[in-house]
């Protein structure tokens, strides 16, 4: 092969790359549990759906799963019904008002242990039929579980939920400390819930940056903030996203900056995945390690 074909090839290749779409995987974790990560889950991805954005939420809280409650609908399926081979995956998926699908975690991925290749390899493939979406978003239980920190390890970023309170903090900073020491991910971000305002919540974000740069030796990104709005609690009540109800408040303003930041970062850092089959394939290879 010549040198103008070879660069002809080149030119192609990067064509094809550039025209592949491509499949964002977010993991949203906290290191305490009732910091705001379901909350937050429900309004950023309304808020992403809003843009245009095809968004599915993975509820992979096993055993406390409440993303559908939320935006007000019951499963009465889960990921665990597909793997029994009694459900498939397009019929466990739940469609909200805006948009926005849910994909019911269940109990647990323990289920794949017993599963067989073939039918690992057919469940995959079921994956196929859901290639328009663009963004997937786990909601997570608290801590540094197995289960947690698998979904941690595959994800394109990860966010991590605190507030300012002290637990909330030391709690976070262990599970980034785990992150670390692991080599887990090293694409961080933090979000400062409950807070009173802006500076407020850089001060807390300064602490926890501080505690790890100077233990772990290690940068955290900053990805901003959402306030204390009492209101949260009505729109739980009422099983509707908050953003959708109350467009014009400072939550809302703080979930668009924040929607803002995390689709420049997603511009700047490409995704590891193409597709959501892709992500499943390697999902279903770290829990079966
Ligand atoms: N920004 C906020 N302002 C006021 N209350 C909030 C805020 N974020 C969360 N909450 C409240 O905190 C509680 C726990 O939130 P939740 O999203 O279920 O946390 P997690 O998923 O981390 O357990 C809920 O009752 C919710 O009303
Ligand atoms: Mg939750």
């Amino acid at each position: 092969m010549d040198q103008a074909q070879r660069l002809r090839q080149l030119v192609e290749r990067k064509k094809q790359e550039l025209q592949q779409k491509r499949f964002k995987v977010i993991t949203v974790s906290s290191g305490k549990g009732g910091v705001g990560k379901t909350s937050f889950v429900v309004n950023f991805a309304t808020a992403l759906s809003k843009r245009g954005l095809k968004v599915c939420v993975l509820d992979a809280d096993f055993g406390m799963a409440n993303v559908d409650i939320m935006f007000g609908c019951m499963s009465k399926f889960s990921i665990i019904d597909v793997l029994e081979g009694n459900k498939s995956i397009d019929e466990i998926i739940l469609k909200t008002i805006d948009g926005v699908e849910i994909m019911p975690g269940g109990s647990g991925l323990s289920k794949i242990y017993t599963i067989d290749e073939d039918k690992k390899n057919q469940i995959i493939s079921q994956f196929d039929k859901l290639n328009d979406y663009d963004i997937l978003i786990i909601d997570t239980g608290a801590g540094a579980s197995e289960n947690v920190l698998k979904f941690i390890e595959i994800a394109d970023e990860v966010i991590v939920i605190t507030n300012s309170e002290p637990t909330a903090l030391t709690d976070a900073y262990s599970l980034i400390k785990i992150i670390y020491l692991n080599n887990l991910n090293s694409n961080i971000n933090i979000v400062v819930n409950r807070a009173k305002n802006n500076q407020d919540a850089e001060e807390t974000f300064n602490k926890i940056c501080y505690t790890v740069k100077t233990f772990i030796g290690k940068n955290i990104k900053y990805l901003g903030y959402i306030v204390e709005d009492i209101k949260i609690g009505q729109a739980i009540k009422k099983q509707t996203p908050y953003v959708l109800e109350h467009p014009n408040t400072e939550f809302t303003l703080c979930i668009n900056k924040i929607v803002a930041k995390i689709m420049g970062i997603e511009e700047n850092n490409k995704s590891k995945y193409t597709s959501f089959r892709d992500y499943i394939t390697k999902l279903f290879k770290a829990v079966g390690k």
